[in-house]
């Protein structure tokens, strides 16, 4: 379905469905090093069943069958995202362990306490917690983990730099259409306790990208055939649209800000985030 797109369909594409059209096949900025954090500290085995929330391409949900042996149900709000989800189950040796089915966090389509672990990976900054939270508790079993790998932003900004923070914060909510809003590690920390988890822990990570960790994403990423696959169909679809060309820029400037600019990229990373269901 979404292979023979013409560049007017492709303009018209939703971010995600977007970026999963390019093949990007995941989106944090801690790599697999903070999933399998993430994974340790919920507690993840083999007698799990986890629920991946916003699973985009399925990347993160295969890759915990794979290291630790559980079951997976992946939901997304998005199609194409689903589609390449069922594409990668479907060639995976253990694709029966997963499951992936197009859905919306905050009316998740299962019965209360199915699952053991609920996890998002940059999923939550897009969402309304207090809502989102409250709907991962009730399909929880007791004693259940809801873990969040997702990005802050410090409060300490100083005034003069708020402008381009918020500005860069600006450009992903109009480009997702979601109320995306960086929150502190505090507040992360409050919505997890609003929402009535206990044993809540949530720890701030600064993000590095030196050439070691460069290499192992491109790793992480499917290795250097499909990276410079998508960076050819990136590349074309830029030369053939100025619109896109223009969503491509927009991107840039605003991950230069959290991410490149030495002056404003202190102020954000990522929280790994947990807490318990009583
Ligand atoms: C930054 S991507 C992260 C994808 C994946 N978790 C990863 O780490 O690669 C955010 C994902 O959240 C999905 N999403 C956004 N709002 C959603 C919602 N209300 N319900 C389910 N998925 C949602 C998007 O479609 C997108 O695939």
């Amino acid at each position: 379905m979404w292979l023979g797109l013409s560049v007017g369909e492709v303009e018209g594409l939703g971010y995600y469905d977007f970026m999963a059209y390019i093949g990007v096949p995941f989106f944090n900025i801690g790599g697999v090093p903070s999933l399998d954090l993430l994974a340790e500290r919920c507690g993840i085995d083999e007698t799990c069943h986890v629920l991946d929330v916003g699973c985009g391409t399925g990347g993160n949900s295969a890759y915990l069958v794979e290291s630790y042996g559980c079951r997976v149900t992946g939901i997304d709000i998005s199609e194409i995202m689903i589609a390449r989800a069922q594409e990668r189950k479907e060639e995976h040796p253990l694709g029966d362990r997963m499951r992936f089915m197009t859905g919306d966090a905050y009316a998740l389509g299962f019965p209360d306490e199915s699952f053991d672990v609920v996890l998002t990976v940059f999923v939550s900054q897009f969402l309304d917690i207090e809502q989102a939270f409250s709907e991962f508790s009730r399909v929880l079993a007791p004693g259940g983990c809801l873990g969040v790998n997702e990005m802050y932003r410090l409060e300490s900004v100083p005034g003069e730099l708020v402008e381009r923070v918020d500005e860069a914060e600006q450009v992903f909510r109009e480009l997702t259409e979601l109320p995306f809003s960086l929150r502190s590690p505090e507040v992360w920390e409050r919505g997890f306790r609003d929402a009535g988890f206990v044993d809540v822990g949530v720890e701030a990570f600064e993000y590095a990208m030196d050439v070691r960790a460069g290499l192992e994403m491109v790793e992480d990423m499917g290795g250097w055939w499909k990276m410079l696959g998508m960076l050819w169909k990136t590349y074309m679809l830029a030369l053939r649209s100025r619109k896109i060309r223009e969503k491509y820029m927009r991107i840039g400037r605003g991950k230069d800000v959290m991410l490149r600019d030495k002056e404003t990229k202190k102020y954000f990373g990522y929280v790994l985030g947990l807490g318990k269901k009583p």
